[in-house]
């Protein structure tokens, strides 16, 4: 963008800016406080009388849901069609920034289409454990990446006009107890692993909203941390948009709003406004807190109306287009023996599967979307030459045991198999696995699955697994199969790209954005998650994803950055400007790859930096920077990478600010995490200061074994530098505000009242396991200060206190309010 657009954008901010301060001006206490929460579930309030009026904001991430119809609960109604994209843990792999900015630009067409001025996306959380169920929806376990796919889709749906929710801010890690789980995390891990990632998207993304997390921070609701909402994002960070609660994530409206948070949604029928107008006059809300939040809010609608572009449409098949590209571009192509693959239209080919049948492209939960078109692997195939499928097993397979039917499917799938030249199998997490709301609790793939490969195997060793699921699985017939191709959930477009890729129409390019392991036992989180009912404590510090699994030399299935390709490359010719810098100064290095192979394809290479420093504990190395480029066959081109040393920084606890020290570092060119190509090492010169030295006191984070990760209590308690509650006591009497269904489960009142949910949530599930499973963790989860905002007025303060005397034993009483309450 030149010098002139950006003046003429930092001036339409300005006026917009004065006046958002002006309108504020005019408006009386109650439309300010109004402006505080949404008006329903999707829409802010409008202010009519000034001209100020409602816009609304739909999920993401990685495809519009814009409900049809919806109520005031938590059911999920039909959404309108919408290109459902690759999630985010595929196109990760794709490490390709312009294609995430070209899928945030049809993204954001997709939203002045449908009227939608922000759309609630994208999610950088770190991939702190493969289990966590909304891994699917985050890009990777290095936040550098994370960090860089998200600022790109943020400023292509931006671009539009339209704003995004960089989200969920932050620690959120896992689904259980998501709502009231603290998260207990040291300092560096905090900065260097799980904000990180926040921080480079806020910096280079400049979201118009970000979204805080339910869950708290080292003991403070996300939605009222001032550390994390004001101290970190906006002073430090200079973030200047607005902070959008997560839906139902405010615990005291008050207090957060004093933290930073601007916008509670869904809205609260008015319920939490009138705290803040108490609060303003009673004095215990500084009016100008509330003056600032109402600027920001307004400004933002200013924005989004200005950018409104009313009767807008756009090429919904294009759109199609692009996700396959996105899909092809995104898949890994993990094992590849006797160059199985491409396959030809000449060989005697079966499809065994129904995944191929009945795919598995998006996950569950509020990124679940209605495509717009849907393309089916095995029709995509077909178009290739004869084919014969067989099903082979029930893809509603969760808790079932064999069955005769699945026997029968088996038999046919063995049968047809036999003697062919290439069995493409697809295997994957089917429905119901993984989702928001819960977690995984294995690494494995359904059962039924893993015995009909082996036995598939066993008769024909020509087998290619495809295979489908928001994050690693266990791969327990690894040696037995020729050819593994994952893809993640590759969004509508995925059917078409896996067929391309399978036949040599498309040559695979993408790579492992995160490590699989071997086992869930070698994970780093495996002690810690997800952690006691009220704590999860992240012992394992910056240790997390290949940052462990380097320096523990713990062997892995398959590393960060691994990725095969139909052709080859070689690396050559590291050249770096100078031998010697400053903490600060820019590093510019260049090197040559070259495909040697006969495919055109495409690469990506990616730049580690390893440094040892004598006092404080590290991981060998990490990621600086990556880069995609296409090769034709004999191609060479060369790659310029210009690093900022600050980058090589780790967050230094005893200065509490990002540090280099002084010393040799390592630049090395890889093409993933275990190869590395070349490398040449510079010296850097940085100012003397105090830096953290654990070596006596935290000896284990100093020499990680080749053994399950035990972190002692006294370790981390050091680390973390205050006295760790203890997380998993069981709730007992009195049950206070913050004590959620699950603590009571286990009384009389417990459980009926449980009974009575399940029934009502299942009504508003539409049959959908999925939906189910969801929202009855979240209803059971939710802690009782958040029914009565969440409650779209049905449940009164009074009511609650009613239902929690009745919990706490005084019966009498508690109907008796919940009674008063009901004469109103
Ligand atoms: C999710 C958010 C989502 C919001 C609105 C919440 O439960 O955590 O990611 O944007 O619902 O659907």
């Amino acid at each position: 963008m030149s010098d002139k657009s950006y003046g003429e954008i930092n001036q339409k901010k300005d006026s917009r800016r004065m006046e958002a301060s002006d309108l504020v001006k005019q408006m009386t206490l109650e439309e300010k406080a109004g402006l505080c929460s949404g008006e329903d579930r999707w829409y802010l309030k409008s202010v009519e009388r000034l001209g100020v009026c409602s816009i609304m904001m739909c999920d993401g991430p990685h495809g519009l849901r814009k409900e049809i119809s919806y109520q005031d609960n938590l059911a999920f109604s039909d959404s309108v069609p919408a290109v459902c994209f690759p999630t985010a843990s595929a196109l990760a792999c794709s490490f390709d920034r312009d294609l995430a900015y070209e899928i945030g630009i049809a993204l954001g067409e997709e939203c002045q289409k449908e009227g939608v001025s922000v759309l609630l996306g994208p999610g950088v959380n770190q991939k702190r454990s493969p289990l966590c169920g909304r891994n699917f929806e985050y890009f990777s376990e290095d936040p550098y990446v994370s960090g860089e796919m998200a600022a790109a889709m943020i400023s292509g749906v931006q671009s539009q006009g339209v704003g995004t929710s960089l989200k969920h801010f932050a620690v959120n890690n896992q689904e259980k107890r998501r709502m009231t789980v603290s998260a207990i995390v040291d300092e560096r891990a905090l900065r260097e692993t799980y904000l990180k990632a926040f921080e480079i998207a806020v910096k280079k993304g400049k979201p118009w909203t970000v979204m805080c997390a339910y869950n708290q921070l080292n003991g403070t609701y996300c939605s009222e941390n001032t550390y994390l909402l004001t101290d970190i994002l906006r002073e430090e960070w200079g973030y200047e948009g607005v902070v959008v609660s997560d839906w139902g994530a405010v615990n005291d409206r008050v207090l957060g709003l004093a933290a930073g948070l601007d916008i509670e949604m869904p809205g609260s029928n008015g319920y939490n406004d009138k705290k803040i107008i108490e609060a303003v006059r009673k004095k215990t809300l500084p009016e100008e807190y509330l003056d600032r939040t109402a600027c920001k809010v307004t400004e933002l609608i200013l924005k989004a109306s200005d950018n409104k572009k009313e009767g807008f449409t756009c090429d919904m098949d294009t759109h199609h287009q692009l996700a396959i590209r996105a899909a092809t571009e995104s898949a890994v192509l993990l094992k590849n023996e006797d160059d199985i693959l491409p396959g030809n239209p000449e060989q005697k080919a079966v499809v065994i599967g129904a995944l191929a049948k009945e795919p598995r492209y998006q996950g569950a939960g509020s990124s679940k979307i209605h495509p717009y078109q849907l393309d089916m692997p095995w029709e995509a195939l077909k178009e290739y030459g004869t084919m014969e499928y067989a099903q082979g097993y029930l893809a509603n397979s969760v808790g079932k045991k064999d069955s005769t039917k699945e026997e029968a499917l088996k038999k046919e799938a063995i049968r047809i198999c036999k003697g062919k030249d290439i069995v493409y199998f697809f295997a994957g997490l089917t429905e119901g696995y993984e989702s928001e709301g819960f977690d995984r609790e294995t690494m494995d793939l359904p059962e039924n699955q893993n015995r009909l490969i082996e036995a598939v195997a066993s008769i024909n060793p020509n087998i290619v697994v495809i295979l489908s699921g928001g994050a690693p699985t266990r791969l327990p017939w690894v040696s037995k199969v020729k050819g593994i191709l994952v893809s993640y959930l590759g969004g509508e477009g995925n059917g078409k790209a896996i067929a391309d890729l399978l036949m040599g129409k498309a040559v695979p390019c993408g790579k492992l954005a995160e490590t699989w392991p071997l086992e869930l036992s070698d994970t780093p989180a495996y002690h810690n998650f997800p952690g006691g009912r009220t704590t999860v404590e992240y012992r394992e510090s910056v240790y997390v994803g290949y940052r462990y699994y380097e320096a523990a030399q713990k062997p892995v299935l398959y590393p960060f950055g691994h990725g095969l390709s139909y052709t080859t490359f070689h690396y050559s010719n590291l050249e770096i400007n100078q031998d010697e810098y400053h903490y600060g100064d820019k590093l510019i290095l260049s090197f040559d790859i070259t495909n040697t192979g006969s495919w055109e394809a495409k690469e990506v290479a990616f730049v580690f930096v390893a440094h040892k420093n004598k006092k404080v504990f590290m991981p060998v190395k990490e990621l600086r920077a990556f880069n995609k480029i296409s090769l034709k066959p004999g191609e060479k081109k060369q790659i310029e990478i210009t690093l900022d040393t600050h980058e090589f920084a780790y967050y230094n606890t005893a200065i509490h600010d990002w540090y280099c020290d002084s010393g040799e570092y390592k630049i090395m060119i890889c093409s993933s995490l275990t190869d590395c190509h070349l490398q040449k090492t510079v010296n850097l010169i940085s100012p003397k200061v105090k830096q953290p030295d654990y070596r006596e006191k935290l000896p284990s984070y100093y020499s990680l074994k080749n053994e399950e990760l035990v972190l002692s209590d006294n370790e981390f308690e050091h680390l973390y530098g205050q006295e760790l509650i203890p997380g998993d006591l069981l709730p007992t009497r009195p049950y206070n505000l913050d004590h959620t269904l699950m603590d009571v489960r286990h009384t009389l009142f417990g459980k009926l009242f449980i009974f009575i949910i399940k029934k009502m949530v299942k009504k508003n599930s539409f049959g959908s396991k999925e939906n189910y499973a969801m929202m009855i963790s979240m209803v059971l989860e939710m802690p009782f200060h958040s029914m009565v905002p969440s409650g779209g007025g049905i449940i009164t303060d009074q009511m609650l206190e009613g239902i929690l005397d009745i919990f706490n034993g005084h019966r009498i009483k508690g109907i008796f309010k919940i009674i008063r309450h009901k004469r109103g």
